[in-house]
């Protein structure tokens, strides 16, 4: 039997077993089957979750970018890899084929290799979604530089910290960047956080707005004339299984970012093996991820995962609002998009528009919806399967991390019956423990816990870089031998998986332990409201109360918020219980989010909590304006 696609629950149930009953065996014939290799491996997984210490597939030898480009000349060669879709929509798509990408990365690599970068040192790229970014890092990990992406979002502060924390000695960057109707000066950004980075001894600049910035003298190169020196032939570096591959900073939601790194083998194949199963990705298929290659994200599920399988990737450099909120279905129909993958948020936001920017656009080409991120509320569940998927693409909530390198309890489409917010079954190879806070696990069905992994899959970050003693707090010593997520999850009557938020995001109401999501789920039901957050303040009495800030969806006249109120109550008294009813509601314009679009439930806390002198660190905010006017009307 092959393992390598799932088709139908008997056998998914048979490979989970064999998965688990004999892991390396599976993970052994995964590898074998798919994968092109310069030399197998000696040992298929040594572990110790005490050091912690994991390796796969000891002493192969492989490189990537053969098994996301070369191993397709032979018979796809013309095959598109990339369809980039720039953000302006008058401006020609590009469709990059095998063939071209291989030429560009080769030609990208001998570039690096031209200006001194070798095997093991490190690369930021701090780029928009152009197809550069996509080249620049297949091109590291054709000469095995580690490449650490940033967000081309972020400010000039976070990017200083992260090249520093990965000691790069090269910055790839562009001009600027489009994002909707504005440009961004990305190469103001950089010169000024490399004031705070003598590292970083050269820096290419790829050209997407044609502005007028500065060069500085020795430093900084345009990337296009180099370029056009350089051949097109560049032999792959031999890598080990367990070199490095790439750091990825974890969205700081508390103090330093953390480098998770990851490694060549494992992280190749769970992504490419999950990928193939999470998104049943057909030959001739057209895939897309919305979201950044600056997240875990975009590294595994638009670059790495779908080139591993020889599949056709979209990749979109603008926003869902610009020209205006029927972007992305502009898009799908455009491109005849087959599987498609997006965040709650992004969900919420468009669902709060007016239904004909969706049913103006024949979506008809769909056959898989993905959501990954955040818990994904049930209002804006239904939303997207009964609008977007019109009831016939099953969504896959899948629940992973920047962490686990790949997806890890998610639904497989057309094979494991879906149930709203439910990221339902663990993938094969994954097994989770729900465990108290005693340290015991909780077996069996209907319990409520915190979820980690007993066992190791091939995807997982290795270390924390050049800090391992924080990589083995941090996730190895809560619970003993044990990965811990950091996320609450409850198992329900048939073995489902729930996650039900960040452990943190518990709040004990008198002693019953309540988790935010389904309380914002039953608040975000009320047909006015258009998004939620709930976090715990100190209560004399209750020990913790409940703080919900609440934003409103675009309605004609305003509302009496007194009646809101009334009526929010009432709907969690029903859904959840009067117990979590919270103290105070807040009506607000935004919330505050990270660039990933999660909500910064931390400074809503310190805010909650009056403790709004020092809110720690918001450089990584989306929208710091929000937070001066929720503190301005705080309750
Ligand atoms: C949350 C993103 C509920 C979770 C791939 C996790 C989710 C954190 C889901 C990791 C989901 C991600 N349902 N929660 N389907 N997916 N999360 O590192 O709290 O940016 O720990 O990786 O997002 O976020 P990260």
């Amino acid at each position: 039997m092959s393992n390598y696609h799932i088709k139908n629950l008997e056998e998914y149930f048979q490979v989970y077993r064999k998965s688990v009953r004999e892991p390396e065996n599976f993970w052994e014939e995964v590898a074998e089957e798919h994968f092109s290799w310069r030399k197998k491996w000696d040992n298929v997984l040594s572990w110790d979750f005490k050091k912690p210490e994991v390796k796969w597939f000891e002493n192969a030898k492989l490189n990537i970018t053969e098994n996301c480009i070369d191993r397709y000349l032979f018979n796809r060669s013309d095959k598109t890899a990339i369809i980039w879709e720039p953000n302006d929509p008058e401006e020609e798509a590009q469709h990059i084929s095998y063939g071209e990408l291989h030429k560009k990365v080769n030609k990208f690599a001998n570039v690096l290799k031209n200006q001194g970068i070798k095997k093991g040192d490190r690369v930021c790229i701090y780029l928009p979604m152009i197809p550069e970014l996509a080249v620049a890092m297949l091109a590291c990990a054709r000469i095995g530089a580690i490449h650490s992406v940033v967000f081309a979002g972020f400010s000039s502060k976070a990017l200083a910290t992260r090249t520093n924390d990965a000691d790069c000695k090269m910055l790839i960057t562009s001009d600027g960047s489009y994002r909707g109707n504005k440009t961004i000066d990305l190469k103001g950004i950089v010169d000024k956080a490399l004031e705070e980075c003598p590292g970083v001894e050269k820096v290419l600049v790829a050209k997407r707005l044609d502005s007028d910035i500065e060069m500085k003298e020795g430093r900084d190169e345009w990337l296009q004339p180099l370029l056009d020196e350089a051949s097109d032939e560049c032999e792959a570096e031999t890598m080990d299984a367990e070199d490095p591959l790439f750091i990825l900073y974890t969205s700081g939601s508390t103090g330093k970012p953390k480098g998770m790194l990851h490694t060549t083998a494992g992280y190749m194949v769970y992504t490419a093996y999950t990928f193939k199963n999470v998104f049943q990705y057909k030959e001739g298929d057209v895939y897309w991820c919305t979201a950044d290659i600056g997240w875990i994200t975009g590294h595994s599920y638009i670059l790495y995962g779908p080139l591993a399988n020889g599949a056709t990737t979209v990749m979109f450099e603008g926003v869902p609002s610009y020209p205006d909120a029927g972007r992305f279905w502009d898009v799908v129909e455009k491109h005849k998009v087959n599987q498609f993958y997006t965040a709650p948020t992004a969900i919420r936001s468009l669902a709060k528009r007016n239904i004909e920017f969706v049913e103006s656009h024949d979506l008809s080409s769909l056959k898989v919806l993905g959501t990954v991120g955040e818990p994904i509320n049930e209002e804006a569940w239904h939303w997207y399967n009964d609008n977007v998927g019109k009831n016939k693409s099953p969504i896959v909530d899948t629940w992973w991390q920047t962490e686990t390198g790949g997806i890890m309890i998610t639904p497989i489409p057309y094979v494991t019956p879906v149930k709203p917010t439910y990221a339902t079954l663990p993938f094969p190879g994954v097994q989770p423990a729900l465990m108290d806070e005693n340290g015991n696990e909780l077996k069996g069905n209907q319990v409520d816990g915190r979820l980690c992994i007993k066992y190791p899959w091939p995807g997982m970050a290795r270390t924390v870089w050049r800090d391992h003693e924080r990589y083995k707090t941090t996730y190895f010593s809560t619970f003993e031998n044990m990965y811990f997520t950091g996320d609450g999850a409850l198992r329900d009557e048939v073995g489902y998986y729930r996650i039900t938020g960040r452990v943190d995001d518990v709040i004990i109401v008198s002693g019953h332990n309540l988790g935010t999501a389904p309380i914002e789920d039953a608040i975000d039901e009320h047909p006015a409201v258009a998004e939620s957050a709930v976090v715990g303040f100190p209560h004399d009495v209750k020990g913790n109360a409940l703080y919900a800030f609440v934003t409103l969806k675009e309605v004609g006249e305003s509302r009496n918020q007194d009646n809101l109120r009334k009526e929010i109550h009432q709907q969690i008294a029903d859904k959840v219980g009067p117990i979590a009813k919270p103290e105070k509601i807040q009506f607000v314009s935004g919330l505050p989010k990270t660039r990933s679009g999660k909500i910064m439930r931390r400074i809503l806390r310190k805010i909650a909590s009056n403790q709004t002198e020092d809110l720690g660190d918001t450089s990584t905010l989306l929208n710091p304006e929000v937070v001066d006017e929720i503190m301005k009307d705080v309750l």
